[in-house]
């Protein structure tokens, strides 16, 4: 497990994120959809322990390569990718990968939270369990409790995990399918723009969650707020069109990015 201590992390945060070291690279990545291209040859790294924030004006392709990273893609009909991706040093479309073990190492937290139809501590404990993670009910036990903790909900719910998770808030159910994404000790975690659904009060909580996620996983997340953007991640892309404008560190991309699109977009110009 790829897991820095905090003092490494203190120190990787002082010196320039271009030093951190990559945790996923892609290169040339294209993404057709049938005939339609909705990628072009967009390389694009992501280090370690950082979040990265992808932005850009609707149908640029933020999630279409947010999904390439974890082979979501694959469950798309007519959908083709070509280029690579690499995970440490595993080629994610190498054909002998186990995929579910892929999406395991690089979880997922949607737009919409999409808990089961089923007990909080149910929804924590599947992945776990399908992954055979816990040797006894009582570890089992440790885990979902770990997890929901991790995930700023436990004080919430730790009178109440065998009730149903729909029962919850849309800011818990958020959290609750981010301790079910953790649960499985992932190394990498990409959200769609994750606080989408949520009021301002739970989006705070999730904005403060992914900062201290940090510390243990590697995040991307896409997002239609600039403010959030500048306020959660360290390194920011910018997409258009399909094509990847900028990728900088999120302070220079607010305050001097490179490319005229990134200056418009962020100065809300288009899009
Ligand atoms: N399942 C699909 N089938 C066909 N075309 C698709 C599919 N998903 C996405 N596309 C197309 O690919 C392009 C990129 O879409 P994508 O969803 O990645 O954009 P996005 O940047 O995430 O947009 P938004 O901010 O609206 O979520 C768009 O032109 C979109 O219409
Ligand atoms: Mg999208």
């Amino acid at each position: 497990m790829n897991m820095l201590t905090e003092a490494a992390v203190e120190k990787a945060l002082d010196q320039k994120m271009s030093n951190v070291p990559y945790k996923m690279i892609g290169k040339d990545v294209s993404v057709y959809y049938g005939e339609k291209r909705a990628l072009f040859d967009v390389s694009l790294n992501v280090r370690e322990n950082t979040v990265t924030a992808l932005i850009g004006p609707s149908g640029c392709g933020k999630s279409t390569f947010l999904r390439c990273l974890n082979r979501m893609n694959d469950t798309i009909d007519g959908c083709r990718v070509t280029g690579k991706i690499t995970l440490d040093t595993d080629d994610v479309y190498d054909p002998d990968i186990d995929v579910v073990e892929l999406r395991a190492r690089v979880g997922m937290v949607f737009q919409k939270p999409n808990p089961f139809p089923k007990t909080i501590y149910e929804n924590v404990s599947y992945g776990p369990r399908i992954h055979g993670l816990a040797k006894s009910k009582a570890d089992l036990d440790q885990i979902v409790e770990t997890s929901l903790q991790r995930a700023g909900l436990w004080n919430e719910v730790k009178d109440r995990v065998h009730e149903s998770g729909t029962g919850l808030s849309g800011g818990q159910q958020q959290r609750l399918c981010i301790a079910r994404a953790v649960a499985v000790s992932p190394e990498v975690i990409l959200m769609d723009e994750p606080c989408s659904a949520l009021d301002p009060i739970a989006t705070a909580k999730v904005e403060e969650l992914i900062h201290e996620l940090r510390e243990n996983y590697t995040i991307v997340i896409v997002t239609h707020s600039m403010q959030q953007a500048a306020r959660v991640s360290q390194r920011t892309a910018m997409f258009h069109l399909g094509n990847l404008v900028e990728e900088n560190d999120t302070d220079k991309m607010f305050t001097n990015p490179d490319d005229p699109r990134t200056q418009d977009y962020i100065m809300g110009r288009f899009g």
